[in-house]
């Protein structure tokens, strides 16, 4: 079968297996290009298997040659489709990691799950003894609470509606979009689900079974943005879910104090990944930052920002570099006054008639198509593909 992206909406339906791979050594590529740096050894990295986590765990195992178990929640070959980008990017960074002679488990399925925590205990005792490391970037609308209750998640503003244009992938083209006020519920829900409550649970849980070495650390990811962000993403429900995440890290550091073990929040700068597409109103933001950032050379994409958060932030040797509040400022070049005063400008003057002159949303879609493996270089996309030779791919 030969393969042609499918996109609905902002969300894509398909993938394409070798693209997948190749868009995994592509990141593998700039973290040797860039160099080694002496970080931890031993990692559990949950939501391993795109965006932020993926990124994690290839500059931790290629830039200094860690060892991890990752989890993630992704779906493989059936009758329903040749599986999602996240089930192929977990294998192809096994065979990677593996040839280099490092362990890389990956375990599948839910991480909100009590019973997929009694399978990391286990599997960490059994591969790597205890880890030195435990990063946290699950991004889901979806959470099943261990008495089985479904806790969803909403995009949604706080207090009056927000609207704006929002960028359509499907069609290449920009529309209204509008965000409703949450319910005081919505907010607690979407608390619940990406605030800072289950990654609490995790740390507890390894702590107690042991798998903690002395001194170990654990990062969890989020984003603050701008100011003119503000009504759509930390005033959003989201931005809730967040501050509770930053709280959490506050606890987490105090239960960690024992073993001198300490928590933190990176801060990342906004990028294209499955999680940031679904949000209205911000790729368009997304796209203008990106055409002012590579314009002033200071452009990352989710592998620069994970070298330079574990290279230079956690284990440059200077300690690690975070502010009075356990947050580590990874969107220092994104909220520099120059960038956001020409990014303002810019989005100002955007209209669904000169947007394509305005923002970098070439750059964008190029990025959300290789996140499912498509448009990459050395590929041969016409080449049919042999759906039985993907059933024997196991994670
Ligand atoms: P992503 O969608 O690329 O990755 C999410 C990961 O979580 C995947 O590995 C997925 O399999 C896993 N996952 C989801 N539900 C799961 C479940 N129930 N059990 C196990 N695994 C599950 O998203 P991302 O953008 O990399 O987001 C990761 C974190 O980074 C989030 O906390 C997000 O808010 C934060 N962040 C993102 C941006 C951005 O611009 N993309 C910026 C700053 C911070
Ligand atoms: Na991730």
């Amino acid at each position: 079968m030969i393969i042609q992206p499918h996109i609905q909406g902002c969300v894509a339906r398909n993938c394409h297996p070798l693209g997948c791979r190749a868009a995994v050594h592509e990141q593998i590529e700039r973290v040797r290009a860039t160099g080694t740096f002496a970080g931890p050894k031993r990692v559990l990295v949950i939501g391993a298997s795109s965006g932020f986590g993926l990124a994690s765990r290839i500059a931790l195992t290629f830039g200094s040659g860690a060892d991890t178990i990752g989890i993630s929640l992704e779906r493989g070959p059936s009758e329903k489709g040749l599986g999602s980008a996240g089930w192929y990017n977990n294998i192809w960074f096994r065979e990677a990691a593996e040839e280099e002679g490092r362990v890389a488990l990956n375990l599948i399925g839910d991480a909100f799950s009590d019973s997929m925590r009694q399978q990391s205990i286990m599997a960490i005792r059994e591969r790597l003894g205890q880890v030195d490391l435990v990063v946290y970037s699950l991004a889901s609308a979806l959470r099943i609470l261990p008495d089985g209750t479904q806790v969803r998640s909403v995009l949604k503003s706080t207090g009056s509606p927000f609207s704006g244009l929002g960028y359509d992938l499907e069609h290449d083209a920009l529309i209204p979009q509008s965000l409703d006020p949450a319910s005081e519920q919505e907010i607690r829900d979407t608390v619940s689900v990406m605030g800072g409550e289950d990654w609490q649970i995790w740390m507890q849980a390894l702590a107690e079974a042991g798998c903690l070495a002395h001194g170990a650390q654990t990062v969890a990811y989020s984003y603050i943005g701008p100011e003119s962000t503000y009504p759509l993403y930390r005033d959003g429900t989201i931005g809730y879910a967040k501050e509770h995440l930053h709280a959490s890290a506050e606890a987490i550091n105090l239960q960690l104090a024992g073993m001198g073990g300490h928590a933190w929040v990176a801060v990342c700068k906004a990028l294209v990944t499955k999680a940031s597409a679904f949000i209205p109103v911000l790729p368009v933001y997304l796209a203008v930052l990106m055409q002012v950032m590579k314009e002033r050379g200071t452009h990352e994409g989710c592998i620069e920002q994970m070298m330079r958060l574990f290279g230079d932030k956690m284990y440059g040797g200077r300690g690690v570099l975070a502010d009075g509040h356990r947050l580590i400022r990874m969107d220092d070049w994104e909220l520099d006054p120059h960038t956001q005063a020409a990014v303002a400008a810019l989005w100002a003057r955007v209209t669904p008639e000169n947007f394509r002159t305005l923002g970098d949303f070439t750059g964008l879609r190029r990025d959300f198509l290789a996140l499912n493996g498509f448009g990459l270089a050395g590929v041969d996309y016409q080449a049919p593909l042999e759906p039985s030779s993907l059933l024997a791919l196991h994670p």
